[in-house]
């Protein structure tokens, strides 16, 4: 097969195994686009673990620890993904810490209140899930079929999040100011989740399939699941332009895009102190590593 055979075969919904001929530009762009999304699990548990201690229930305490395990799995699961490619583990992680390669703009974020972690439960997971339930029909069959799972998880990290916000709105006027305010915070990082709206004919990680929808498409569908319940819990979203228009579609305020590019390429708020955990915490346990990899051989 050439590669114009196999964009063709791809673009009409075929599936490719880790062993079939690929060129190197899928393999290529596959790599960089899962081990993307593999950095992402495993940072995105930071902003989290910073509250397992200070959750305010025993319940809750379990909850958050259940998440968080369920995201390192998650980054375990794509990291050897990525490795069947051909990019080993080890690589990927030295490359996250030196920040050669990238993690998602939300976790770059710091989180101020136990607000914020109803919020990234919620709505950043909801984000998630869309660009990740859009995966399931990815090109690459293995990342396609983990992807299963994922969205298993996610959905029920949703609910999580949920019932942490209701709890909240529930409560005391001094609770519910906390969602309102954590919701200030993370609106426009979630309105830069999805990337700028670039025609999907331009992507080409849609032209191969790797994404099977673009990125306007996906934060509209944030918008359309979650607008209509963020109003009906009595919240306020920080975006006067905001609406939606007689045919469905809608209007937002444009997402500052400078500020994405700056964060996703190492300059967020906590970009530099998350990092530096990630390196810390890989040199306390590099003495794990060589024992085990000592046994092994
Ligand atoms: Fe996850
Ligand atoms: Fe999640």
């Amino acid at each position: 097969m050439d590669e114009q055979g196999f964009l063709e075969y791809v673009q009409s919904g075929g599936q490719v195994e880790t062993d079939d001929w690929m060129p190197d530009e899928y393999r290529q762009k596959l790599i960089k686009f899962i081990e993307m999304h593999a950095n992402s699990e495993l940072m995105g548990v930071l902003p989290e673990r910073e509250w397992i201690l200070r959750a305010p229930t025993l319940q809750r305490k379990l909850a958050l620890t259940a998440k968080v395990q369920d995201e390192v799995g998650h980054a375990q699961l794509i990291y050897r993904v990525v490795e069947d490619l051909g990019k080993p583990r080890e690589q990927c992680l030295a490359d996250l810490i030196s920040g050669t390669s990238k993690f998602h703009n939300v976790f770059h974020y710091p989180t101020r209140t136990w607000g914020d972690v109803g919020v990234i439960a919620w709505l950043v997971d909801a984000a998630a899930i869309i660009s990740q339930k859009a995966l399931l029909k990815c090109s690459y069959a293995p990342y396609a079929r983990i992807m299963k799972k994922i969205c298993w998880e996610e959905s029920f990290h949703i609910l999580h999040g949920r019932d942490v916000i209701l709890t909240l709105m529930l409560g005391t006027d001094g609770q519910r100011e906390l969602v309102q305010e954590a919701l200030n915070r993370w609106w426009a990082p979630l309105m830069m989740f999805h990337g700028n709206p670039i025609p999907a004919e331009n992507d080409p990680v849609v032209q191969w399939r790797i994404k099977t929808q673009g990125n306007e498409e996906a934060r509209q569908q944030f918008l359309d699941g979650y607008v209509p319940q963020i109003w009906e819990l009595g919240l306020t979203v920080p975006d006067p332009k905001l609406r939606r228009r007689e045919d469905g579609v809608w209007e937002y305020t444009e997402p500052d895009w400078d500020e994405l590019r700056s964060v996703v390429t190492g300059h967020g708020p906590m970009t530099a102190e998350r990092l530096e955990f990630r390196r810390v915490t890989r040199e306390e346990t590099a003495w794990v590593r060589s024992v085990v990899l000592a046994e092994a051989a």
